[in-house]
């Protein structure tokens, strides 16, 4: 199995530079460049009328001005809703994104994206999947590109659409499961995405071992996670690139 040529920085942003700007927006994006991180990672879902859109949670309430599950909006509904006020009055007026808008942002600004399925409760993994991931493999290139998820079935169909060697795939895990290597294998994966405070050294070391980049979320204590680098982390998923960047001087890209 041959990845694709990619170089992941120490630094990804979550849902943006989320401490700073909205999560999952355009701002959030490009605060993430302003703060000179190259990688973001955002959460992909459709809505009802099948539109790719950046969005963490099943419902609307927590970030944006409306109420209801995401399922029940279409994108002329969606597209009025105000998802910056809930954070700050600078971002009144901020819209949900679309996927493709989004990741023309990406290209403009140069930067990679760990994209993750977000596969919420009741929602079709296929659906999601046989959307997304044709535009993707379009906009971006590979090597700037980790496609993640929680949902085997998710990581199964993407690999079956992208082939062998032209997508890097993540598996994430809240904690590591027994199985863990049967799951990997069975997609491909690239990298391992794991909840950093359930980790434990010898699991970081077989997953290195296996040929796995290890990637932490969500991390945002800079001094609690030192010791993690040891281990062999590459990457470290944060709402706080900026405090990592004063902690680790200029190793953080
Ligand atoms: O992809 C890492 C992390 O984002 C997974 O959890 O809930 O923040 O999407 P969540
Ligand atoms: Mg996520």
């Amino acid at each position: 199995m041959i990845h694709p040529a990619i170089s992941l920085p120490r630094l990804i942003a979550h849902r943006g530079f989320s401490a700073q700007a909205p999560e999952n927006t355009l701002s959030a994006v490009r605060a993430a460049k302003e703060a000179n991180c190259s990688w973001v990672e955002l959460d992909v879902q459709l809505l009802g009328d099948g539109t790719p859109v950046i969005w963490h949670d099943a419902d609307v309430a927590r970030c944006s001005d409306g109420r209801g599950a995401l399922q029940d909006f279409n994108w002329a509904s969606a597209s009025k809703l105000d998802v910056g006020s809930w954070f700050g009055d600078s971002f009144n007026g901020e819209r949900m994104v679309q996927l493709k808008t989004m990741l023309s942002l990406l290209d403009e600004l140069d930067m990679g994206a760990n994209l993750e399925l977000k596969v919420n409760k009741g929602r079709d993994a296929i659906a999601l999947v046989d959307r997304v991931i044709p535009m993707i493999l379009d906009a971006l290139p590979a090597e700037r590109l980790v496609v993640s998820s929680f949902d085997l079935n998710a990581l199964k169909r993407t690999r079956e659409l992208a082939g062998p060697d032209r997508l890097a795939l993540g598996s994430l895990f809240t904690s590591l499961p027994p199985d863990w290597a049967k799951r990997c294998q069975a997609v491909t994966a690239y990298s391992i995405h794991v909840h950093w405070p359930r980790l434990k050294r010898a699991q970081a070391q077989a997953m290195r071992e296996a040929g796995y980049q290890v990637l932490c979320y969500t991390v945002n204590d800079p001094s609690a996670f030192e010791p993690h680098w040891a281990w062999g982390i590459k990457s470290a998923i944060t709402d706080v690139p900026a405090s990592f960047q004063r902690f680790l001087g200029d190793e953080t890209t």
